[in-house]
């Protein structure tokens, strides 16, 4: 049977086991794989996801071995909801989803998709992450061109994890995360490229002892006549105790963009996603793409939000505005970058727990009740205004049964400021610091 005609032999109101037995082998046929690349009911510890497939090597068939799994695809009866966010049946597989993706004996998993015969989402899993690649598609119209649109990802897997560093307030550690993070990725022997997109302040670049660019990212951005390696600067620490320099790529701000720049006139001459398309052709050399971000809601600021895969948002306890701020990109811009990337058919970024920089080691207990109160009213207000559950954002672990206010945070450490004197990250150089840095990629990332 036909994609196509497998789509009309199904009622409008086909529950999960008529999808299953109709549909979900005709759509996995039309995404490339084969009777033999099929398992269904494929066992993961105690849970079975409904199909799982990959591509035979040789005589490793995977219908016979059942080993490394490359995609898994969860399905769900038409009278399911999977066609956005606000339907708590798509939430609800989503999690499902993840659960899977995220078990320990998933290891060679790359992709999930939820699927009902009538919406279908990819996602991606990249480390600890898992994010929608793209939105959620309607089956309804032209089958062929989704069908296109899904074979293009999953047979072309991009190395790279795209993460914006985004807080709307200046001081409340973008930059310094930014360059711990590629330190410590670097550590772990991950390739990393780092882009100080925060054209006014250049910190980043200050901080490793870079100069910034002169009239270069301008030409990257339009896509004309300039190569965007031919911008992209070495940091490597050398040290006798080292085998080979460990460091990591940079794309240094550029002064061109700096100072008060004519925002109407800019945004005459760049697009809102140059950026994101500049970075296409760098997604298989990276594993990890840093990008800092400026402290406003301008072109520069968009632009990194618009091409993240995730957005990490830094904020201090001791700082109200950097929490409201943290809240208003949560529920207001980043939503707005995702809407304009679900034009070209995409999800756009998701936004990881918010974490607390410079948190102190032992705080005042009027200090921490001061700050979860002033979290507890953000969480109240968007609720009540916007309809958004910013729990999850601020308290990763609570869950109805377990109120636990566990927050993500890296310590106030004398250290991390002192690297700066040293140009050099403090991940790199010092011992306590890196244990940090090391606890947030774990967190997060790895
Ligand atoms: N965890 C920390 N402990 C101590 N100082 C920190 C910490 N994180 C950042 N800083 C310092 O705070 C200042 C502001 O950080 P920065 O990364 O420049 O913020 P932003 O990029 O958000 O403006 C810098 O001097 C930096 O060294
Ligand atoms: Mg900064």
């Amino acid at each position: 049977m036909s994609l196509e005609q497998a789509f009309q032999a199904l009622p409008p109101d086909a529950d999960e086991r008529k999808v299953e037995s109709i549909f979900s082998k005709p759509f996995l046929n039309a995404l490339g794989f084969s009777e033999e690349e099929i398992v269904p009911g494929f066992r993961i510890g105690n849970w079975a996801v409904d199909q799982a497939v990959r591509k035979n090597t040789g005589n490793d068939i995977f219908l016979h071995t059942q080993k490394d799994p490359y995609l898994y695809m969860e399905v769900k009866g038409r009278l399911a909801n999977l066609s956005g966010e606000m339907y708590p049946d798509y939430r609800n597989t989503v999690l499902q989803l993840k659960r899977y993706l995220l078990a320990p004996s998933s290891k060679s998993v790359k992709w999930g998709l939820i699927m009902n015969s009538l919406h279908v989402q990819l996602f991606r899993k990249h480390g600890k992450i898992v994010h929608p690649v793209t939105s959620c598609l309607s089956l309804e119209g032209d089958l062929k061109q989704v069908v296109k649109l899904l074979r293009q990802h999953i047979e072309s897997p991009p190395r790279a994890l795209t993460i914006a560093l985004y807080n709307n307030k200046g001081g409340v550690g973008k930059t310094t995360t930014t360059i711990n993070l590629a330190a410590t990725l670097a550590l772990y022997k991950k390739k990393v490229l780092v882009i100080d997109f925060d054209h006014n302040q250049s910190d980043l670049g200050d901080a490793l002892n870079l100069s910034p660019l002169k009239n270069k990212v301008l030409g990257v951005l339009k896509g004309k006549d300039a190569d965007i390696r031919d911008i992209i600067t070495p940091y490597r620490l050398k040290h006798p105790s080292l085998q080979e320099p460990l460091g990591f790529d940079v794309i240094l701000a550029d002064e061109a963009f700096a100072g008060e720049l004519d925002e109407a006139k800019l945004r005459q001459v760049l697009k809102l996603h140059d950026l994101y398309k500049s970075l296409e052709s760098l997604k298989n050399d990276y594993d990890y793409i840093l990008i800092d971000s400026p402290p406003n809601w301008r072109l520069f600021a968009q632009k990194a939000i618009y091409a993240a895969d995730v957005v990490l948002i830094p904020a201090r306890h001791d700082n109200l505005h950097s929490l409201q701020n943290a809240s208003t990109a949560i529920t207001q811009f980043i939503p707005e970058m995702r809407e304009k990337r679900r034009v070209i058919k995409e999800s756009g970024p998701i936004v990881l727990p918010i974490f607390m920089n410079n948190a102190p080691t032992n705080p005042a207990p009027f200090q921490v009740t001061l700050m979860h109160n002033a979290i507890v009213q953000i969480i109240k207000k968007s609720k009540k205004e916007a309809g958004f559950d910013l729990t999850p954002y601020f308290y990763p672990k609570y869950c109805k049964g377990k109120k636990n206010l566990d927050m993500v945070s890296i310590p106030y450490m004398a250290f991390i400021p002192r690297a700066d004197f040293m140009h050099m990250p403090a991940a790199f150089a010092f011992k306590p610091a890196r244990e940090q840095y090391k606890n947030l990629v774990m967190e997060y990332f790895l």
